[in-house]
């Protein structure tokens, strides 16, 4: 865990870019295309960031983006490092310390995910209430540096209960606008979608799928949603005191749930469907945390 490197990586990002960060933005498989939501963007390839790795994962296009959204400063992490690609933990949590370096506050997560809840169905978003760290790895392992945080930090209110708060009804504002536009051009009653589910990630290791035994098990210890990623780097954000927001979009139905099987292309296939709706959450969720 080691502190200098990390202000070693901040000071680099903080050279190509001045202007205070207010929320970093973690972008899962298939979700990139909110990058290009960035205005006045400085682009920084990872590998020219002292100490970051390099994403191997298809549909991670391995940069960091730097500039606005609505008037507010972001870092959007396009593509990141996933345990299952070989890399450490540390290497894995590596962005998320150097942007608490960068003084960033506000970190929001997002993946792909499989279901396992069946009324969350495949292209809904699902906010993260909670996790189930399954990978069998704590990023925070290892002799802690007081620096970052404490030594046992609490993970209570992992996600920000405030910040959920407003994801939940930015969702459903967009829902319901988007209901009376269709309602004012068809002149006919229109049913909201309420795209946004709330539920419970579980993060296992990979990179194999789920078999469908696994799914029905972590359906009965109460999974909503599973994926890859996410769970060590939201338990860094909160060792550094960093307010936390996890978006899942649900791009299949896990193992056994339907008869389908599962592969990266429809993985990555329902992340560009729901892309429009995604990056205007995350928009409007940016704006409403980024004063
Ligand atoms: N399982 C694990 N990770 C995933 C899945 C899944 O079904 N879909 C997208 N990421």
């Amino acid at each position: 865990m080691n502190y200098e490197k990390a202000v070693e990586a901040a000071e680099f990002i903080r050279s190509k870019y001045t202007k205070e960060i207010k929320a970093a933005v973690v972008l899962g498989s298939g979700l990139g295309a909110f990058a290009d939501e960035v205005e006045n963007a400085v682009i920084i390839p990872y590998e020219q960031i002292p100490h970051f790795s390099r994403s191997t994962v298809e549909g991670h296009a391995g940069r960091l983006v730097l500039g606005e959204v609505g008037g507010i400063s972001i870092a959007v992490q396009q593509g990141r490092f996933h345990y299952y690609e070989g890399y450490e933990i540390e290497q894995v949590v590596f962005p998320v310390r150097a942007f608490r370096v960068l003084g960033v506050k506000n970190l929001i997560l997002t993946n792909a995910a499989g279901s396992v809840n069946t009324d969350f169905p495949q292209g809904s978003l699902m906010l993260i209430r909670d996790h189930i760290n399954l990978t069998g790895i704590n990023p925070l392992r290892g002799r802690n540096d007081e620096r970052f945080g404490v030594r046992f930090p609490d993970m209570t209110e992992i996600y920000a209960l405030d910040y959920q708060e407003i994801v939940i009804n930015e969702a459903r504002q967009m829902a319901q606008e988007k209901a009376a536009r269709r309602e004012a051009e068809t002149n006919q009653k229109q049913t909201v979608n309420y795209f946004l589910r709330r539920g419970i990630y579980c993060g296992l290791i990979g990179p194999s799928y789920e078999t469908p035994a696994e799914v029905r098990m972590l359906r009965l210890l109460g999974t909503d949603a599973l994926g890859m990623s996410t769970v060590a780097e939201a338990i860094a954000a909160r060792h550094v005191g960093m307010k936390v927001i996890g978006i899942s979009c649900i791009t299949n139905m896990a193992a056994g749930i339907s008869d389908d099987i599962i592969h990266h292309e429809e993985v990555m296939e329902t992340g560009a469907k729901v892309a429009a709706t995604f990056k205007e959450l995350l928009r409007r969720v940016v704006a409403r945390i980024g004063f």
